[in-house]
């Protein structure tokens, strides 16, 4: 029957594109920003401190602004990054890494990077959400 055969290149093709994914994520050991469940939603920013280099930073996206603001790290601290908005949607990119996220209400966004080598690493909210986009930013200080 056609339905059937349709039914079953949908599910190679899925099942296809699911491989290639954990294939980027293991294979070639990209961190895949993903949405996450297992986090509660929060209404404020923080950085929690799980070991020496390990670090967990919850971040929340506002108008016009990144909480917690302005955090300092340990060269080499491995951090897991989370990421919400308290109002519209915003962006979130971290430059001078592979780390760009979309903060969205309700939902929890995620990536994990590390930090090599010192410096400071700006932050940018990459999608316009109002008058004060153009100032919505923040930095990491990696000493
Ligand atoms: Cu927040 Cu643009």
């Amino acid at each position: 029957r056609a339905e059937k055969g349709a039914f079953i290149t949908a599910v190679l093709f899925l099942s296809f594109f699911f491989a290639l994914i954990v294939y980027a994520a293991k294979g070639l050991n990209i961190d895949v920003p993903t949405c996450i469940t297992d986090v509660k939603p929060y209404t404020q920013g923080q950085v929690i401190q799980h070991a020496p280099n390990r670090y967990e930073i919850h971040y929340l996206a506002k108008m016009w602004y990144f909480e917690p603001a302005d955090v300092e790290l340990p060269v080499g601290s491995t951090v897991d990054i989370y990421l919400t908005s308290g109002d519209v949607i915003h962006g979130f990119q971290i430059d001078g890494t592979n780390v760009n996220l979309m903060a969205v209400p309700g939902a929890i966004s995620y990536a994990r990077v590390k930090f090599e080598k010192p410096g400071v690493y700006h932050i940018v909210c990459h999608e316009y959400c109002g008058i004060g986009h153009q100032d919505m930013t923040t930095k990491i200080v990696v000493k």
